[in-house]
Order: C-alpha cells, then sequence, then structure tokens
C-alpha cells in the first residue's frame, strides 16, 4: 500500500510569555492507506497540537506535510479547500463539537452544502439517511438535537459528520474517551469496520493505550513534544523498549483481582514545554538515568527492525 501521509520533522512552537513552548518537537511519521498509527502520550505532550497541524488547522513552526505525494504548505488556496475534503478530525467530547441549535439532519448535511457536493434537499436527504445507517443511528434521531441524544449516538453523529465527504484520512482525538466503556467498544467496533469499507487512513490520538491496541496498525508514543518510541502495535505491547512506554504499560489496569504489577510504574510529572534544556526530556523521571542522559538529547533509532527508540541506554534498560 501507499504511504498516503508523510511527516518529516514537524515542528509546532507557541511564543508564550516564558519563551517558546516547544509542543511538537521534531516528529516524523508515515501512515499508509486503510491503515491506523495510535499516537499515545501524557496529557500535554503535543497529540492535539500534532494532529491540528497535519489537519492544517495551526500552522507548522517547520517541518513537512505530503498528502498524497503533494507538499500541504505549498498548495493554493482551492486546492487546500480539495485537500480539507479529504482530511477530517472526530473529536473526543461530541457534545461540544456538535452545533447545540442544529439537529441530526443539519450537522451531517453541513459539509455537503459548504462543498456543494450535491445539488437537490432531495439528494442531500437520501445521502444524510445513508450515513446515519452506515454510523448505526436510527433514521427517527435525524430531527433530534445533541442534547437529547447519549454520549454514544452524539459520537455516531460526530463521525457521520466526518464521513460525509467521503475523506480518505481522518484524525480521531480521542474519540471514545468521554463515553462508557461498553459504548467505547461499540464506537471502536464501528470506526474498524468503516475502515476496512471505506479503506480510511486514521490517526488515532488516546492518552490510554488500551484503546489504541487493537485498532492500530503502528504507534507513536510522545513525550514532551517528541517521538521517543515507534513500532508495529503488537511489538509495542510485547517488547516495551524506552522506559516510559514500559511505565505506561505498567499503568493499565490487570483485570484480575488482586493482581500484582512487577514493573516499575511512573512516577513525578512532565517537566516544562517551555525552552526546554538539552538532554531527554524523560530524565526527571527515568529509573536508571546518568550524566549523558542530562547532557545530550538521544535521537530516535532503528533498534531493531521497525522498532524505533529514542534512549541514551536502551541496551541497559532492557538487558540486551
Ligand atoms: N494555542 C496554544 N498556545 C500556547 N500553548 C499551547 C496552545 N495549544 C497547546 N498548547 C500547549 O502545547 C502543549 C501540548 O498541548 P496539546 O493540547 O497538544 O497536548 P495533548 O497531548 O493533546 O494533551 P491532552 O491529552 O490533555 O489533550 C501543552 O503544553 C499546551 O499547554
Ligand atoms: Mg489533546
Amino acid at each position: 500500500m501507499e504511504n498516503i501521509l508523510e511527516v518529516r520533522g514537524l515542528k509546532k512552537y507557541f511564543e508564550v510569555s516564558g519563551g517558546n513552548l516547544h509542543a511538537v518537537d521534531d516528529v516524523s511519521f508515515e501512515l499508509k492507506q486503510a491503515e491506523t498509527l495510535g499516537v499515545v502520550g501524557e496529557s500535554g505532550c503535543g497529540k492535539s497540537t500534532l494532529g491540528r497541524v497535519v489537519l492544517g488547522l495551526l500552522d507548522a513552526t517547520d517541518g513537512s506535510i505530503l498528502f498524497e505525494g503533494k507538499e500541504t504548505a505549498r498548495l493554493n488556496k482551492n486546492e487546500r479547500f480539495s485537500l480539507r475534503k479529504n482530511m477530517q478530525m472526530i473529536f473526543q467530547d461530541p457534545y461540544s463539537s456538535l452545533d447545540p441549535r442544529m439537529c441530526v439532519r443539519d450537522i451531517i448535511a453541513q459539509p455537503l452544502l459548504i462543498y456543494r457536493c450535491l445539488n437537490s434537499k432531495d439528494e442531500i436527504d437520501n445521502r444524510v439517511a445513508d450515513i446515519m445507517q452506515t454510523v448505526g443511528l436510527d433514521i427517527r434521531f435525524a430531527f433530534s438535537y445533541p442534547h437529547e441524544l447519549d454520549g454514544g449516538r452524539r459520537q455516531r453523529v460526530g463521525i457521520g459528520r466526518a464521513l460525509a465527504l467521503n475523506p480518505k484520512f481522518i484524525v480521531c482525538d480521542e474519540p471514545v474517551s468521554a463515553l462508557d466503556v461498553s459504548i467505547q467498544a461499540q464506537i471502536l467496533n464501528l470506526m474498524q469496520d468503516l475502515q476496512q469499507e471505506k479503506k480510511f487512513s486514521y490517526l488515532f490520538i488516546t492518552h490510554d493505550l488500551s484503546v489504541v491496541k487493537h485498532i492500530s496498525n503502528n504507534i507513536m508514543v510522545m513525550y514532551l513534544g517528541g517521538v521517543i518510541e515507534k513500532c508495529e502495535s503488537d511489538q509495542l505491547f510485547e517488547h516495551p523498549l524506552h522506559p516510559y512506554t514500559k511505565g505506561l504499560l505498567a499503568a493499565i489496569p490487570i483485570p484480575v483481582p488482586g493482581a500484582k504489577r512487577e514493573r516499575e510504574l511512573l512516577k513525578g510529572e512532565l517537566s516544562s514545554p517551555i525552552n526546554p534544556k538539552p538532554g531527554c526530556r524523560f530524565v526527571n523521571r527515568c529509573f536508571c538515568p546518568t550524566d549523558l542522559c542530562g547532557r545530550q538529547q538521544p535521537s530516535l533509532k532503528e533498534i531493531l527492525p521497525g522498532h524505533f527508540v529514542a534512549c541514551h541506554h536502551v541496551e541497559r534498560v532492557n538487558d540486551m
């Protein structure tokens, strides 16, 4: 399969009163058609900013974004407008991302009207009915308002709106985090079924590793704006190599009463992303830091085939 998206050396810095806040700092990845890249990391590590920059909702400070081989920053206004059709977003909180004054039919029809895809009211009504059926929403909800729906149905509306223009790529920013666990599974299954049928590529953002385990082909772990580990999903769960990823996995609850973890749990907090010091950004939380870690930022290296890690002492940490 072809790469639909290639991101190289992407940076997004915000100017804040204390200096430059490095929200996304030198992130590179690629995504193939019909595949999912999971992006995980704690609150504030830059996941949403990455998604927004990739979609063009925020300008990049540096780096390149190629969509279907074309540099998105070099597109003219019309090309950018067409590109936006192919790149959509599903948000975490369907309640605040849906206009409370619009009914379900109008919310799903809105992108069709903006892009003038269909002409007559009948065509639009038929397309909305199709989309509602695709996302598992009964047509009797067509004239309901977001506040009249439960969380799962609201998220189905959010997904329907993202699907309306038949996009190729969807950024899913914590799409199930606000939902009950049983509803989470339904929505994840729906998203997977839709991917198989329509060959979407997903950038699936979450702070919860267990959510991306089954939906992702590859997973990228972010820490303070940078990528610290990247590999296939199964490999990440079976052989995590970075001390941070090990800590994240250890934090996933074991569904067995009385079961204990032997692995090290994460302590402390993210350090400040404003004017970050040289050195490894994880140094203050690592269980085996050295002088080198305090001085020099480790680059992302391919330690095993297809398994990239940014740690000076990955061999020692893993007894390799
Ligand atoms: N518009 C902005 N101006 C200044 N700083 C910002 C802006 N948007 C985000 N940030 C900062 O950038 C960093 C990354 O934020 P971001 O929202 O991307 O993190 P996140 O990983 O999505 O977190 P969460 O899991 O809480 O959603 C944070 O330190 C945040 O405070
Ligand atoms: Mg976020």
